[in-house]
């Protein structure tokens, strides 16, 4: 595989980004479950997570059926790491990347993303490979996909924090709408789509951690460090809200 692909992060950011996904996860879970039974996820018999990254949800998959897991991406060290993290399980790597699955035609029962459109370059191309490589009837699912645009923080901070970060990922190449946008993703390349959200308000006192690790993140991207100390004061004022989209397009 070409490794221009990777990323290549170090081992520390890796392991950074481990905790990031592992907390994401934890954020996404209630969501998540509803949708695995939904999607009835025991009866599947090859489920396909494209940009699986450090192998959060592939574990997951593994660990709650009996089906053949696949994770898949296209950076080397991440991959390597999921393979170091879950060596003991069934599960199968594959470096690659999703503008062209290592699928035949009509394989597989179930394709998952997991905060993985957002930064999907070619998303039309990407879709129309995940047409290719369902089954009749298969089924596609974004299971987690954020709306910075519609994110409120409270306090906004200065500069604003919601503003603040959705610059950062666009300078990175990631479509910070693309929550409210996958609905339509999904339909247009002629999946039948269901689709949905999850827009709760998280004050502190309710989940100190999500506020701890938003913190860090905002000091890992250069958030000014005196703001950064003036908005961590009176940590019981705080809230968040940060609409979370799913859809599932069923292959026609
Ligand atoms: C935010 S991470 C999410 C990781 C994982 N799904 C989770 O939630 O823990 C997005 C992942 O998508 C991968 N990715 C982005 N574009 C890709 C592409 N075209 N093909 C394969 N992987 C891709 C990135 O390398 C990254 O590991």
């Amino acid at each position: 595989m070409d490794s221009a692909l990777s990323r290549n992060l170090s081992r520390t950011d890796l392991s950074w980004w481990h905790r990031r996904y592992l907390q994401q996860a934890e954020w996404t879970r209630t969501a998540r479950v509803h949708l695995y039974r939904r999607l009835e996820i025991a009866r599947c018999g090859t489920i396909l997570e494209i940009g699986c990254g450090t192998g959060v949800i592939s574990n997951e998959l593994v660990d709650r059926t009996d089906s053949a897991v696949f994770g898949l991406d296209n950076d080397f060290t991440a991959l390597d790491f999921a393979r170091e993290q879950a060596s003991n399980k069934m599960l199968l790597w594959l470096a690659g990347d999703a503008d062209k699955l290592p699928f035949a035609d009509a394989s597989l029962d179930l394709i998952v993303t997991h905060y993985f459109w957002l930064w999907a370059k070619r998303s039309d191309v990407i879709i129309n490979e995940c047409r290719r490589v369902l089954k009749e009837s298969g089924r596609l699912a974004a299971l987690a996909e954020p709306d910075y645009s519609s994110r409120q923080d409270h306090p906004e901070g200065r500069p604003n924090i919601k503003e603040f970060l959705m610059s950062d990922l666009k300078a990175k190449g990631a479509d910070p709408a693309i929550g409210k946008k996958i609905e339509d993703i999904f339909a247009r390349a002629g999946f039948k789509t269901v689709a949905g959200s999850v827009c709760d308000k998280t004050a502190y006192g309710a989940n100190p951690e999500l506020f701890r690790q938003e913190w860090k993140l905002l000091e890992r991207l250069g958030y000014p460090s005196e703001e950064l100390a003036s908005i961590k004061k009176q940590p019981e004022e705080k809230w968040i809200t940060m609409p979370i989209h799913w859809a599932i397009g069923r292959k026609k």
